[in-house]
């Protein structure tokens, strides 16, 4: 039997919202044993939360910097080899940096950092290291939106002429409207979550799903943002408008003031040939469009699922499976990485998705502050 991988986890406690996301994932391919984390900057919580767990107290830091020291402490064998981290934003940089320069490897949650300039240098310590590098961009792990990732480059719908992908919610929407509340919230502190609220926290898993089904880059954007009040910097509220050629174009709509809406993302691909469309509420369905023919409903598991999609499907066709397993999917990937196993293509976002994400940005920020003009992103 193959050794588990050891694990550890920074953030993601009892008090957060994704760490259990991760827990779940993990456990999923029995792959990883959780062996310390810094759950929380509280070292009695963390303690509290590593015992509710069931995980020896041993290993529970104060913070990143003294877990790091205590781990390259120990003999090679014994010490933990990939980390994730699962703080608010702010913390994804430094925690990163400090990790791939002292050997681990990483797991990091979205948007990868702070800047741009703060992608391509951690981009720059990670070639140096060869740590492997993955970033939570949890949606590409649906069997469904793989599938659409595999037909697409089989050139399935013809050349791509328009895109749109939506990414409504509403969960800010009471936030904003109470000042107490619009000051407290750390996705809406320009400190902690970087310069953008919405396209940072969830403007960012659209354009990596644009980028990761169609395999075409975003060549220039033009946004429109709204912050609804002006003692509020960060926007919670978007439109931009994309060019991939010159004659392949799309749109992206973003909201967190989207009243009622819950999770509400879906991409949608026309080509020439036919149209792809698949919706996060209801994941495992994928809906083929055709002139002239009724719409065709894909779902997974079957032999015309491509090899991608398949990897990322542990039941028979009608076992519905959700985002736990599409985060577990990366985790697998992961785990093949780090084990020096073959993986597919796609199998999980890598550090150029990070890179590119943090200009896509920064980019759009760039703008809508200069009066909704077009920009070019950069490639990398
Ligand atoms: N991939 C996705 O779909 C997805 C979904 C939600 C959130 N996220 C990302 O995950 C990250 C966390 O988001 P969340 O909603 O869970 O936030 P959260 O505020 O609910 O939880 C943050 C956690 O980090 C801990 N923490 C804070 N400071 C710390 C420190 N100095 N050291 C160690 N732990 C610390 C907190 O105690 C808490 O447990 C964010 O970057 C967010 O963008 C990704």
């Amino acid at each position: 039997m193959a050794q588990k991988i050891k694990w550890g986890v920074l953030g993601g406690g009892g008090d957060s919202l994704i760490g259990v996301l991760h827990r779940v994932a993990a456990s999923m391919f029995d792959a990883y044993e959780l062996l310390g984390a810094v759950f929380n900057p509280d070292i009695e919580k963390s303690m509290e939360y590593a015992k509710e767990l069931g995980i020896k107290t041993d290993r529970i830091h104060p913070n990143f910097e003294t877990m790091i020291m205590a781990e390259l402490a120990l003999p090679q064998q014994e010490r933990i080899q990939v980390f994730s981290i699962l703080t608010p934003n702010f913390l994804h940089f430094p925690m990163a940096k400090k990790l791939l320069e002292s050997g681990f490897h990483v797991i990091c949650e979205k948007p990868m950092t702070m800047s741009y300039a703060e992608a391509l240098e951690l981009q720059v310590i990670q070639k140096s290291t060869g740590a492997i590098f993955a970033l939570t961009h949890t949606y590409t792990g649906y069997p469904m939106v793989r599938q659409m990732k595999s037909m697409i480059a089989q050139g399935e719908l013809g050349d791509i002429q328009k895109i749109d992908a939506q990414y409504y919610q509403g969960w800010i929407n009471p936030i904003i409207h109470d000042v107490n509340m619009r000051k407290t919230t750390w996705r809406l502190d320009p400190e902690k979550s970087g310069i953008s609220c919405c396209m940072g926290d969830i403007g960012v898993h659209a354009y990596q799903m644009i980028e990761y089904v169609t395999g075409m880059e975003i060549s220039s954007i033009l946004a429109d943002l709204n912050h609804l009040y002006n003692d509020n910097q960060m926007d919670i509220d978007g439109t931009v408008l994309l060019r991939f050629g010159a004659f392949s174009k799309g749109v992206l709509r973003v909201s967190q003031i989207a009243t009622g809406e819950e999770n509400n993302f879906s991409v949608a691909v026309y080509g020439t040939k036919c149209a792809l469309k698949w919706e996060q509420e209801n994941p495992n369905y994928l809906y083929l469009l055709e002139e002239g023919k009724p719409m065709q409903t894909l779902k997974p598991g079957h032999a015309y699922n491509s090899a991608l999609s398949l990897d990322g499907t542990k039941l028979p066709p009608g076992h519905p499976e959700g985002i736990f397993d599409a985060m577990g999917n990366i985790y697998r990937g992961v785990a093949k990485a780090i084990r020096g196993l073959n993986y597919l293509e796609g199998e999980f976002p890598e550090m150029t998705d990070g890179v590119r994400g943090m200009n896509f940005i920064e980019k759009v920020i760039e703008s809508h502050d200069k009066g909704n003009i077009w920009i070019k992103l950069i490639n990398n």
